[in-house]
């Protein structure tokens, strides 16, 4: 595990609110849930696109974005964490997400238009729950095959685990990887999803 100064032994995340721009209705406890500029709620159950201010969003922090009722999982990774992803491919159901779902345009083990943020939807690809954010770097209990927890989602209901780019790890019920949502961004930091971004 390389270090990025961010004690990425045992990294310690903030999952305090965060001040996100221009974003209000923060909401729950472990991870903020944003919502701001968004259409009404009946425009959203259509699938309007959301919108979300991600310049203050910190690296190895979490926010949760709704989009057509959905929970979006939106993670500013670490250079330390993106370097780790490629080592984690022989542990992985789906290194390549050649049969998980994600626009053509998402690539890489990053799966990601910007390489530090991952957009996810939070459903798990097995029967729906939301998997939990556990960047926490070598949690026991989250061992996979006795190498070390790189940090990533664990489901609760029966034990799906995902990394950081939301890929599934093998051994776990769900059998692909989170689904990214078609995204795009306005400027360098208001992040658009529900657009796609080849056709922005
Ligand atoms: S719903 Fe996630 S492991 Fe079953």
């Amino acid at each position: 595990m390389s270090s990025d100064g961010v004690n990425s032994g045992r990294r310690k995340f903030l999952t305090a609110a965060t001040s996100l721009v221009g974003v209000a209705g923060v909401v729950g406890v472990a991870v903020p849930f944003v919502g701001s500029w968004n259409p009404s709620a009946k425009a959203k159950a259509a699938g309007a696109p959301v919108k979300a201010d991600v310049s203050k969003l910190e690296p190895g922090q979490m926010v949760v974005v709704e989009w057509r009722g959905k929970p979006v999982y939106v993670v500013n990774r670490t250079e330390s964490q993106l370097e780790e992803l490629p080592k984690l491919n022989d542990l992985l159901k789906d290194p390549d997400s050649l049969i998980s779902d994600q626009p053509a345009y998402i690539k890489g083990t990053d799966r990601s238009i910007k390489p530090n943020l991952l957009v996810i939807v939070g459903l798990c690809t097995h029967l729906g729950c939301a998997p939990k954010f556990r960047p926490d770097v070598g949690a026991p209990e989250l061992s996979v095959g006795g190498t070390e927890w790189e940090g990533g989602f664990f489901c609760p209901c029966h034990g799906s685990k995902f990394d950081l780019s939301g890929r599934v790890y093998e051994g776990v019920p769900a059998s692909s990887n989170l689904v990214v949502p078609p995204y795009t961004f306005e400027g360098d930091d208001v992040l658009v999803i529900g657009v796609d971004w080849e056709a922005a």
